[in-house]
């Protein structure tokens, strides 16, 4: 099984999916930009799944290290983390965009998305890493409460998303491992540009039936 890197896996969206892929008996390393960090988030996890394979490691050691590496940063940080960890990068690893564009980036509200010029975070992500990276868009609308929320099942798909088939089904397959998700076929990557919108929606509407945990997203008749 394929060791996932998440870069920023210290935080909630990071450190939510550490968990689950733990509990799924997914090989894990935690990035972080201090290593002492990673370490203190990868005994969050060793409490939950004593029997975990994680590891702890700057986030250039994990992207070394990794074979799938999520991008869980804020988008404010998206391209500055990539270009710190860009020499890292090889056409033999797979690059997940978690990043949703939100307007607070930018002094706007959480519940719109700013347009990057390249249509969305992910394709902004993928014209930014070196030629031959695939790059995939995933775990846009599942949210971390949810996913840090280890007594419950996650109730909700994952829309992935790339020009990449191959690493489009492998990111999917990554999804099915939680349980009670479902990796969905998005197609290209510039479908990003919706995926990445709905998550400014889904913030809305928790706030609109007061949901701290936040709702998730099924798409029905598919099966
Ligand atoms: N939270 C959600 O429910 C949710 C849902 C869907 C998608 N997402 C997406 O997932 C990504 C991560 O979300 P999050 O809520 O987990 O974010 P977060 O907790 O605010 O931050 C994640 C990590 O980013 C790193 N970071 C913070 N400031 C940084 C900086 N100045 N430069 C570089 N790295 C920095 C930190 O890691 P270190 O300090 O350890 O380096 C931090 O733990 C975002 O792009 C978000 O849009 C989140």
């Amino acid at each position: 099984m394929k060791r996932v890197a998440i870069i920023g896996g210290t935080g909630d969206q990071g450190l939510g999916l550490a968990l689950r892929f733990a509990q799924a008996n997914v090989p894990v390393i935690i990035g972080s930009r201090d290593e002492t960090k990673a370490n203190i988030a990868v005994e969050q996890v060793q409490e939950s799944f004593p029997q975990a394979d994680i590891k702890g490691m700057d986030n250039n050691a994990a992207v070394e290290n990794g074979e799938i590496i999520l991008l869980s940063v804020p988008y404010k940080y998206m391209a500055d983390t990539i270009k710190s960890i860009k020499s890292e990068l090889t056409p033999d690893k797979i690059v997940v965009s978690l990043c949703v564009p939100l307007a607070n980036a930018v002094g706007g509200r959480p519940t719109q998305v700013v347009s990057p010029w390249e249509g969305s975070a992910a394709e902004q992500a993928a014209a930014m890493v070196p030629k031959g990276v695939p790059l995939v868009g995933a775990f846009h609308n599942v949210c971390a409460a949810r996913l840090l929320d280890i007594e419950n099942t996650v109730d909700n798909d994952v829309v992935v998303c790339s020009d990449d088939k191959d690493a489009r089904q492998e990111v999917m397959a990554l999804a099915d491992k939680i349980d009670g998700v479902r990796g969905l076929n998005g197609g290209n990557l510039c479908n990003c540009r919706i995926v990445e919108s709905m998550t400014a929606l889904i913030i809305g509407m928790n706030i609109r039936y007061k949901l701290p945990k936040g709702m998730g997203v099924r798409f029905t008749y598919l099966y």
